[in-house]
């Protein structure tokens, strides 16, 4: 586990390959030099989360996550958008910046549980140490914890767009839910997902801090706009990740999605591309599904580590699909994002935050974790 302050920045140019990346890497550096002050105070307070809650397993569950510090790009959007303009990175901002790293971490302990998902951040998941219910308990925790930062920020539209964000992400997992175990490449219904489960945090990451910075309704557009194409571009490289990612870079384990059937762009393209394939991952989603439905009646926390089918089969389809070009392709998607980001980003005059915020929008492109 990580005691070191400024994790941030350090898990951040850490999941990017640094060879091929030298100008970014550099950039990365400069803004850590610049964000310094603003990063260690945010540490400090992810460090004391739960620390004035009553104890119990469901606040274990909570802390045990939060302990492991992910890439913490949502705070950071919170961030570099309130420095866009005039704000300081005072009370209220803290409480934005943590209150969206905060719902994030509610959503991985719900999710894990949802997807079974055994590691997270290259350690077991909070679920299989404390339990399925300690986790969904523990994920409750955080969301309230986050509402009640955001309520003392007192400003009703930030607070509304953050219920509006929840609501979202709600629906977008349930959406996903419901279309479980039968894999039906629908395009309209991923952007929708998509949308609600991943980018509509982001979005409100960078209006909120725009708000904060006393941005006028335009430019909270278009900041909100950018986090919008930055979310999407972010779940587009995820989706690349699960069929060529390193498990040990990624701290979860690959081919979660394909074997669920999980309804991911480069899925959705090769399907359309082949059909063959959409058959195929058909027939792998039911033997898995079955598997799965038997871990969930017996209360195996492990499910997703026992498949029955041979990882063989898994690295011969994933042949089939990168013969389609579409996890390329998906790249080719996630790029297009990012440059609509880094074009809207082009209506505001020049600043050390921009050049910062363009610089987070291209680490998404060359994520490996
Ligand atoms: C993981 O988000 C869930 C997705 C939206 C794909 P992150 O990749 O930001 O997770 P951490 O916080 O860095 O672990
Ligand atoms: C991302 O969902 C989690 C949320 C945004 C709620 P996924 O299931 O696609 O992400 P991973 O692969 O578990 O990180
Ligand atoms: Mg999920
Ligand atoms: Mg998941």
């Amino acid at each position: 586990m990580e005691n070191e302050q400024q994790t941030t920045m350090k898990q951040l140019s850490q999941a990017l390959d640094n060879q091929q990346l030298e100008g970014l890497s550099l950039r990365l550096i400069e803004m850590k030099n610049w964000l310094m002050d603003d990063l260690l105070l945010l540490d400090q307070r992810f460090s004391q989360v739960g620390s004035d809650g009553y104890a119990d397993v469901a606040w274990d569950c909570a802390k045990y996550l939060v302990a492991i510090p992910g890439k913490r790009i949502r705070p950071l959007c919170v961030l570099l958008a309130l420095k866009m303009g005039k704000g300081f990175f005072d009370e209220k901002a803290q409480a934005v910046a943590m209150a969206c790293e905060l719902v994030h971490a509610a959503t991985l302990l719900h999710d894990d549980v949802i997807d079974l998902g055994d590691e997270r951040r290259g350690y077991p998941t909070a679920r299989v140490i404390y339990s399925n219910a300690a986790s969904v308990l523990g994920g409750d925790h955080l969301l309230l914890d986050a509402l009640k930062r955001v309520r003392i920020v007192k400003n009703d539209l930030i607070y509304d767009e953050l219920l509006e964000v929840i609501d979202q992400m709600v629906n977008g997992e349930a959406l996903q839910l419901v279309r479980r175990g039968k894999f039906d490449p629908n395009r309209k219904a991923y952007w929708q997902v998509v949308e609600g489960k991943t980018a509509s945090l982001f979005r409100w990451a960078l209006r909120s801090g725009a708000r904060l910075a006393g941005l006028d309704e335009t430019q909270i557009e278009i900041l909100g706009e950018i986090g919008l194409n930055l979310g999407i571009a972010f779940q587009l490289i995820d989706d690349a990740l699960d069929l060529e990612g390193d498990q040990m870079t990624m701290g979860k384990m690959p081919f979660a999605d394909l074997r669920e059937g999980k309804l991911t762009w480069p899925l959705i393209l090769a399907s359309e591309r082949n059909p063959e394939i959409a058959k195929e991952i058909q027939e792998l989603v039911e033997v898995e599904n079955q598997k799965t439905l038997e871990a969930v009646v017996l209360q195996r926390n492990h499910a997703s580590t026992h498949s029955s089918i041979p990882s063989s089969r898994y690295v011969q389809l994933l042949e089939k699909i990168k013969d389609t070009h579409a996890i390329a392709d998906t790249k080719a998607v996630a790029q297009e994002k990012i440059d609509q980001s880094i074009a809207l980003l082009e209506q505001f005059s020049d600043s050390p935050s921009k050049i910062a915020l363009s610089t987070v929008c291209q680490t998404v492109m060359s994520r490996k974790a």
